[in-house]
């Protein structure tokens, strides 16, 4: 396809954007796309979701139904099972699962079985852009060969390009639209139609000189929060030792205009992002001869988070006269984070299971999650219990693993006996320190 005729389909939004995977980055993605006033196809292999989309509902809590009907109303958005209508589309982009393998290996088996259905279908003119994190070295070549089996080849016949995603799911000061977007090609061909495309849909463009670049950037931002994260989890472990709080350290560190970027501890990582993604890096340096040594020692750290919460939970019965085996032990949060509704790798399931191990009678309290789903390496079965302080004061321990908004009520921990606390959010609403004890962990 000419830079011209691109160009036009662009700015006259004519080019049908198809978006493989409806899940947390590639519905905001469609969505976004609908509103800059493109015809977009959303492609999932779930047809739970695809008849939700359909009947124009949104089936995450923090992306509004009503944006869904409104694409749906306008007739711009379409939701299928259907790979058929891959080549309908002008500009494919790729929003697959990246997991891990149970060896901490990648997984990028999503994103070889959509090359395969792009290649089986692959027409020339079209644009195809991976957006699942992975390893420098998956678009230009594990993508590229799968899509050349196609008999085309890029420049000439099509356009393949890397561009992460930076969805921080909840976050309500920055959107899919106004969050920069890498964009990095194969060729510079390639690059110049994915940059055309996001320009005319996300308020700013970062062209970069490379797929790999890309790829790699999107590395080193999660790389930098797993890393940032396990040395204030670290720092808390020490401190505790010296009976040092750690949250009035980071309060009056984060004081410091310039130089330091406060990150807070917590009961362990969570979410598709920040426990998966380095160890991508980490994997590819090996097959280099290096050793990613910060993303080991960071994954090290904070996967031993659960194990220590549960260590102070114990402490804090023990003191009490408890021992952990019998008592009732409530578990505050089962998403990974703050108000939304996402539990994939979160640590509460952890927490429940080992303290579950040492006999501790557990239940769970979230708002966001009536029950437990069954996970990789989890199976409950656990209902959430109401938020209710009554509940509350029925428990040996009430252990605060996420600090959602609804939990931020004085009321409800007033007559808790004891709260062990990853968040520091209970003490913060009992300022006069006559709230029930609570042990920071
Ligand atoms: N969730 C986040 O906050 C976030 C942020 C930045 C980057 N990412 C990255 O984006 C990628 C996608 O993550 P997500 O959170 O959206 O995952 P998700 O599980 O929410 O969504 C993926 C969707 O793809 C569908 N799918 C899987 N294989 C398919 C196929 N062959 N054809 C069609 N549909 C298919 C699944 O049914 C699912 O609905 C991952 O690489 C992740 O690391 C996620």
């Amino acid at each position: 396809m000419t830079g011209d005729s691109w160009g036009e389909r662009i700015g006259g939004r004519s080019a049908v954007v198809g978006v493989i995977g409806q899940g947390y980055v590639g519905l905001p993605l469609a969505l976004v796309f609908c509103e800059a006033g493109f015809p977009v196809i959303g492609f999932d292999l779930d047809p739970a979701k695809v008849a939700a989309l359909t009947r124009g509902e949104s089936y995450i809590r923090h992306i509004g139904p009503e944006r869904v009907a409104a694409a749906r109303r306008k007739d711009r958005f379409i939701a299928t099972t259907d790979l058929g209508l891959l080549r309908e589309c002008h500009a494919i982009v790729i929003c697959v699962p990246t997991p891990l393998g149970p060896h901490r290996e990648p997984d990028n088996s999503y994103i070889h079985a959509t090359a395969r259905e792009i290649a089986e279908r692959l027409r020339p003119g079209q644009l195809v852009v991976l957006e699942s994190t992975t390893y420098p070295g998956t678009t230009d070549g594990e993508v590229l060969e799968i899509l050349r089996r196609s008999g085309l080849d890029t420049p000439r016949d099509f356009l393949l390009a890397f561009s992460p995603e930076r969805e921080d799911p909840g976050r309500k000061d920055h959107t899919t639209r106004t969050i920069p977007k890498i964009v990095g090609g194969v060729n510079p061909e390639s690059t110049r139609a994915a940059a055309a495309l996001y320009g005319a849909a996300l308020e700013r463009v970062v062209v970069v000189a490379s797929a790999r670049v890309a790829e790699s950037a999107k590395l080193l931002e999660n790389v930098f929060r797993s890393v940032n994260i396990a040395l204030v989890n670290e720092l808390k472990v020490i401190f505790d030792r010296m009976g040092i709080d750690v949250w009035e350290v980071i309060r009056a560190a984060e004081t410091k205009p310039f130089g330091f970027m406060p990150f807070y501890p917590g009961p362990g990582l969570g979410g598709h992002c920040i426990p998966l993604d380095p160890f991508y890096l980490s994997w590819k340096a090996a097959e280099h001869g290096e050793w990613a040594h910060f993303i080991e020692l960071a994954g090290e750290i904070n996967q031993r988070m659960p194990a220590w919460v549960v260590g102070k939970v114990a402490e804090a019965l023990n003191e009490d006269g408890k021992a952990v085996r019998n008592s009732r032990v409530l578990v505050l949060g089962l998403a990974y984070k703050a108000n939304v509704d996402d539990d994939r790798e979160s640590p509460s399931y952890e927490i429940l299971e080992l303290l579950g191990e040492r006999g501790a009678r557990v239940d769970y309290c979230d708002p966001h999650f009536p029950r437990t789903h069954r996970t990789r390496r989890h199976d409950l079965g656990l209902e959430s219990v109401p938020v209710d302080a009554r509940v509350f004061a029925a428990y040996d321990a009430v252990v605060v693993a996420t600090a959602h908004e609804a939990f931020k009520q004085r009321e409800l921990f007033r007559y808790a006996r004891l709260v062990v606390d990853t968040r520091n959010l209970v003490g913060p609403l009992f300022p006069e320190g006559d709230g029930p004890r609570i042990v920071k962990a």
